[in-house]
């Protein structure tokens, strides 16, 4: 299985916050079977700081690599920040080795130029991966959304604690029903502590091979 979403890496942002606790999210990862998994810090002002992200990112992929875990620097980028990136800036923050970007969106709102944003990005030879499109208002409201950004050339990535929410959960309606459609390419955990990779566990048995092919992420498997 592949993770191409969490908050693993220590000291960046709101996840691990120490090296202890990334050890024991990947460790919790190993257990959750996961094979490849893709570190995706926010990025939700300026673009992430090499000097900051690279020892840290090092020191991941050593502790990764001793439990039989391939591991790869990606981000997880806001829409405004993506826009304001020349090329080679994107195609830094794209997940190693590949020219795919994990795009994230507002919870509240949708810019009214997402599709020229999606256009320009993709002109820049960037593939886009929604982050949780289930997360964001307008998507649970309208699934049209999600569709057409499938139709744009876009993948999907749905949070496994999207799923995991109670019945009354606008998120997990929404994920439901991508799902149901066949428009969710990638279910990811997003963990930010090292529990979240049980809920992972549990979801990818139930949703695994409810999936749309990815093609973004072929090569990483
Ligand atoms: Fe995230």
């Amino acid at each position: 299985m592949i993770d191409i979403h969490n908050h693993i890496i220590f000291g960046l942002d709101d996840g691990a916050r120490s090296q202890n606790e990334t050890k024991a999210m990947l460790k919790a990862a190993k257990q959750a079977s996961i094979k490849v998994l893709v570190g995706t810090p926010h990025v939700r002002k300026e673009p992430l700081d090499p000097t900051l992200v690279m020892p840290r990112y090092e020191k991941t992929a050593e502790m990764a690599a001793s439990l039989g875990i391939r591991f790869l620097m990606g981000a997880e980028v806001f829409h405004a920040v993506a826009m304001s990136m020349d090329k080679e800036t994107l195609l830094r923050h794209c997940i190693q080795g590949t020219n795919t970007l994990l795009l994230e969106f507002s919870y509240d709102t949708l810019p009214a130029n997402y599709e020229k944003l999606i256009i320009h990005l993709q002109r820049q030879g960037v593939n886009i991966i929604v982050a949780h499109p289930e997360r964001y208002e307008v998507m649970q409201r309208n699934i049209e959304i999600p569709k057409r950004l499938v139709a744009l050339g876009c993948e999907l990535q749905v949070d496994a604690e999207s799923l995991n929410g109670g019945f009354l959960s606008k998120a997990k309606k929404c994920a439901k029903q991508l799902i149901k459609q066949k428009l969710v390419h990638n279910i990811s955990s997003d963990a930010h502590e090292k529990a979240d990779y049980a809920v992972y566990a549990k979801i990818m048995k139930k949703y695994g091979d409810k999936l749309r092919h990815s093609y973004f992420l072929e090569d990483l498997k």
